[in-house]
């Protein structure tokens, strides 16, 4: 392929660098999640617990601004020959991994705030409670939030085994268009 072909075949350097900066961020908060102490009925939200509320807080800011990115900005077309149930499969995994980065802050943002805990921004910046303290449902999201971590990481799984399918498979350009180099916001 060209490379002027390739060049608008690939994701913008800003798609491209949130895609990293999430899968950075990501990689600290799992890192944090499986360290910090076990959460109980008297635990205060300090040193590595409050690392994990305040870096999910910032993946959350980040995946709102990379959903208004993607929404707003032309994204590179499936590759043509890749049979239809396999772009079908592939979108669908897309917005699968969106709608849980969404979601997986945001039950634990809300089970924090039962706990009686307040989420902040940076350690700094104070957001707004989703629910009250001792709110009962708001407790349950701690298991939600528990088993979408988990469904996430085999999703990220599927799509890292995708990506490298195309590269070592299928022998195509499809993994080049989410790395740096080619391609132009
Ligand atoms: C994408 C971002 C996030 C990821 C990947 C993530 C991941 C995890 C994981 C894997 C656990 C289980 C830890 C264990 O095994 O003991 C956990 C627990 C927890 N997380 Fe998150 N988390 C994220 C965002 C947040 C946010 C934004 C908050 C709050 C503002 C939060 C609050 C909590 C709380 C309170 C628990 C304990 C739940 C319980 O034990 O009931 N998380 N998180
Ligand atoms: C935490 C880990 C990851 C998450 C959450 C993630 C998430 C995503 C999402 C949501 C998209 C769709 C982008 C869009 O349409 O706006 C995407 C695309 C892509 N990702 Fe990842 N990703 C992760 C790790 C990786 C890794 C490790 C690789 C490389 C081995 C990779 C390679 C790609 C490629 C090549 C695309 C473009 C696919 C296409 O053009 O159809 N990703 N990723």
């Amino acid at each position: 392929m060209s490379a002027g072909t390739e060049k608008s075949n690939s994701y913008n350097t800003i798609a491209k660098s949130l895609h990293w900066l999430i899968v950075a961020l990501l990689i600290g908060q799992f890192a944090i999640a499986w360290t910090m102490p076990d959460i109980h009925r008297d635990t205060k939200p300090v040193d590595l617990i409050a690392w994990h509320l305040s870096t999910g807080a910032f993946i959350l800011l980040v995946m709102l601004v990379r959903l208004g990115w993607r929404l707003a900005s032309t994204v590179p077309p499936a590759p043509a020959n890749l049979p239809p149930l396999l772009q079908l499969l592939s979108r669908a995994m897309h917005v699968l991994l969106y709608g849980m980065l969404i979601v997986l802050p945001v039950t634990g943002w809300i089970n924090a705030n039962a706990r009686g805990w307040t989420v902040t921004l940076f350690g700094a910046i104070p957001l707004p409670a989703l629910v009250a303290t001792g709110e009962k449902w708001g407790r349950q999201t701690g298991n939600i939030h528990q088993i979408v971590a988990w469904v996430l990481l085999g999703a990220v799984g599927l799509h890292v085994l995708g990506a490298l399918y195309h590269r070592f498979v299928l022998k195509d350009a499809l993994l080049q268009r989410m790395l740096p180099g080619e391609g132009r916001g």
